[in-house]
């Protein structure tokens, strides 16, 4: 049994990657400081996998802690190191992720997604850990002509939560750089990830108001607001309104284990990589499609655009796909039913 550790493995992505690891027998280890997150995603997922009746019983430890604090890091590892051997491997979604809240607390924002890393790369070089999967965005493009996005297309971030996962991509490309025969490295660059586990246990849960298009359209279509702000229709896109790449999380969970176990059995590398579907949706798409399989009215308005939007994000996945040999496999009609199940057995959250 391999020994996975996942910082801020409480957290919507997190959640899910830890139940994928879970499944194919990982013993999990998780480092959350839990400032976003809530420790019932853990026992949840826990639960799903003792339902599953497995001959091996599911193994999850967690630590908690902060990045920032490099004795809580270092304890973690030693904790590791002298009762379980070593770690195979770490999976990093530690990280704060409001593009609205960076733009007013950059030192935030780059305290704890840059220092933090930086804190966890020096942890994992102390312990001759070098295997790491790096969740960082397709907010570090820029706007592209194009609007399939390839790994090599212009990086341009225009929000301060997209300078540090830039900055953080780069520094591990000097990591790299500096050992080039012992770092197995990746970077995730993630489209849109939205829904839930189909069980409905675990899902997305942000502290205070959601910004993203996910979680307000399943408040609107539980009543908890009156109608969903759509952020223009004036946009050059067949219905006008903007164009996604949305991703089930878990698809995105399983491309994680896949990435992980590539580079575990592969020569040390760096690899940065899309990570969407490679098919497009409108806004408009979205809430129709949630509409129909769901059998429950979304209101909506059109409002102004949000500054800072781009009319289409939508990844070319190629190099994930003849890398990697996985594609994702749900449709939007899978993301819409599982999220809105989940939304529907948690009203509040966890
Ligand atoms: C946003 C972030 C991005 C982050 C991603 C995933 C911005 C500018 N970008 O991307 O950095 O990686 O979330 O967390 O914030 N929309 C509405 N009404 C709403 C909310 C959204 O019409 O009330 C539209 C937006 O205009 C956009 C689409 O829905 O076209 C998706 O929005 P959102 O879920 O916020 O994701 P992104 O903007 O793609």
């Amino acid at each position: 049994m391999k020994n996975i550790l996942v910082i801020g493995g409480a957290g919507f992505i997190g959640s899910h990657t830890c139940l994928a690891l879970l499944e194919k027998d990982y013993k999990v280890f998780v480092f959350d400081s839990f400032v976003n997150s809530s420790s019932n995603s853990l026992k949840r997922v826990l639960e799903i996998s003792e339902l599953k009746n497995k001959k091996t019983e599911p193994f999850l430890k967690i630590y908690r802690g902060d990045l920032l604090n490099k004795k809580q890091l270092e304890n973690t590892f030693k904790d590791i190191y002298e009762n379980y051997e070593f770690l195979d491997g770490v999976i990093h979604f530690g990280g704060l992720k409001s593009v609205a809240e960076s733009i007013y607390s950059p030192i935030e924002y780059w305290k704890t997604n840059v220092l933090g890393t930086i804190n966890l790369l020096e942890t994992m070089s102390k312990y001759e850990s070098k295997h790491l999967v790096f969740s960082s965005s397709a907010t570090i493009y820029g706007s592209s002509k194009n609007s399939f996005l390839k790994e090599d297309s212009e990086l341009n971030p225009i929000n301060p939560y997209g300078n540090t996962k830039l900055t953080v991509e780069k520094f591990l490309g000097d990591i790299f750089k500096s050992a080039r025969k012992e770092w197995h490295l990746a970077s995730l660059r993630y489209f849109n990830p939205i829904g839930a586990h189909y069980s409905g246990l675990i899902g997305e849960c942000p502290i205070g108001k959601p910004n993203n298009i996910f979680p307000l359209i399943t408040n609107t279509a539980l009543g908890l607001q009156k109608e969903l702000k759509v952020f223009g229709n004036d946009w050059p896109t067949k219905d006008g309104t903007p164009i996604r790449d949305y991703i089930h999380v878990m698809d995105l969970a399983n491309i994680h284990i896949r990435v992980l176990e590539h580079l575990i059995s592969n020569k040390p590398n760096y690899l940065k990589l899309n990570v969407g579907t490679g098919k497009g949706t409108s806004v408009l798409e979205l809430i129709k499609i949630f509409e129909r399989v769901n059998k429950v009215r979304v209101p909506y308005v059109y409002a102004k655009r949000r500054p800072g939007d781009k009319c289409s994000i939508v990844a070319d996945n190629s190099l994930l796909i003849s890398k990697l040999k996985i594609s994702p496999k749900s449709s939007i009609e899978d993301m819409c039913r599982d999220g809105w199940k989940w939304k529907n057995l948690n009203p509040n959250g966890y």
